[in-house]
């Protein structure tokens, strides 16, 4: 059992690293919706994809998080991409084969993959 300020210590840790990941406001940040209906509709394995693929490229750069209801059921999985200084893009109906074509041509060569987008497929 560790002691409270052991505990304490590790909280300490883990809190300033998440705000060090917050201060990077170069990072660009992709979000998956892991609300039930993101889960249900493929979520996990689209998610999984995104963070090997980031991975394998070796994208310092770039954070991939969870995140809960995006308010478009209909379109889930959904990923949005924030980068900074950037309009948010809003990917929909995504799949792990999707996921790794938006981490190469998104991410790493600066294209937005538009038949991906919502715009396309509303
Ligand atoms: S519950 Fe499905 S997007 Fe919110």
């Amino acid at each position: 059992m560790k002691s409270l300020a052991e505990l304490q210590a590790i909280r300490d840790r883990a809190r300033s690293q998440v705000i060090l990941r917050e201060n990077n406001d170069n990072a660009i940040r992709v979000l998956v919706g892991m609300a039930t209906c993101g889960i249900a509709a493929g979520a996990r394995p689209v998610l999984n994809a995104m963070v090997e693929e980031v991975a394998k490229r070796g994208l310092a750069n770039v954070t991939v998080t969870q995140t809960g209801c995006i308010g478009i059921c209909q379109f889930e999985p959904v990923v949005e991409i924030v980068t900074p200084g950037q309009e948010k893009v809003t990917y929909v109906k995504m799949t792990p084969e999707k996921a790794v074509r938006v981490v190469n041509d998104h991410l790493v060569n600066g294209n937005v993959v538009t038949e991906y987008t919502i715009g396309a497929n509303s």
